[in-house]
């Protein structure tokens, strides 16, 4: 650019007015704009911190009123279970089985054989299940032993069962059902009992000797040895 243009004072009025007033001027409103932009992010980011304590804080006292009568060590146990299954919960074939069965004779209170355990399948205090010898649970099962699950020789679970040997009180209305205490009801699954896909066994129910229990079914009494029950609830049908 010449000299003289640049001494020009009407090109130097121009300069003034466009280069260094109206272009910091947008600026100005450019940086303004994205500074009430932040603003407003920020006040909301504030704000979800604040709930999220505040749900921490509730959730953490909800807890220690829940698990007050928890022991200690079986909280850990719970914990140990937790992190074994998530480890080795999905490991695929034989390999899968093997670990898995190495993995319940530590957990489980007895363990008499070896345990065909698929993958997915979910196991809550293993510290109260005795398995028999050659037990099959297959994936999507559910198996909480919190009242003690006792099953024999030969069991075959299909998969998506759920297993469930606790009760939560209904009579008080004063106290919900999920701070409620559970009621420990043991189940026994005797030998050669073959449970169908989706069924659910209630809490204190025994299944007897070579029973079955038809796919979906849900089975609120003891069953007969050799029976086979159907339906909701589950109705004997035949005997094998
Ligand atoms: C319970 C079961 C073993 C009965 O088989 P079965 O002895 O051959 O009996 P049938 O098929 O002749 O059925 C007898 C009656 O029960 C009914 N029935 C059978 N299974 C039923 C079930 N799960 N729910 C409701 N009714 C059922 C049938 O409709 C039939 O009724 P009907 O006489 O009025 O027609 C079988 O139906 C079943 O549910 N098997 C589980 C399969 C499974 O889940 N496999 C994967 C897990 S490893």
């Amino acid at each position: 650019m010449s000299s003289a243009k640049v001494n020009n004072p009407d090109f130097q009025f121009g300069l003034r007015l466009f280069g260094f007033r109206l272009l910091p001027r947008c600026a100005k409103r450019l940086c303004l704009r994205e500074k009430q932009k932040y603003m407003v992010y920020w006040g909301r980011l504030r704000q979800y911190q604040a709930s999220i304590y505040e749900e921490l804080v509730s959730a953490i006292v909800f807890l220690f009123r829940k698990i007050k009568s928890i022991e200690l060590r079986s909280l850990l146990a719970l914990e140990a279970e937790a992190w074994v299954q998530f480890l080795v919960g999905s490991l695929p074939g034989m390999f899968g089985l093997i670990v898995r069965n190495f993995f319940m004779k530590l957990l489980c209170r007895k363990k008499l054989g070896f345990a065909w355990i698929q993958p997915r399948v979910t196991l809550v205090y293993t510290s109260k299940l005795i398995l028999g010898s050659n037990v099959g649970i297959n994936s999507g099962s559910y198996i909480n032993a919190i009242g003690d699950i006792t099953m024999g020789d030969f069991v075959l679970i299909g998969s998506n069962v759920t297993i469930s040997s606790g009760q939560h009180p209904t009579g008080n209305r004063e106290i919900s059902i999920f701070e409620s205490p559970v009621i420990p009801k043991p189940i026994v699954i005797e030998y050669g009992v073959w449970i169908g896909a989706g069924a659910v066994i209630m809490p204190g129910v025994t299944l007897r000797r070579g029973s079955v229990i038809g796919a979906n079914s849900i089975v609120n009494k003891d069953t007969e040895p050799y029976g086979i029950y159907v339906g909701a609830p589950a109705k004997k049908i035949k005997s094998r």
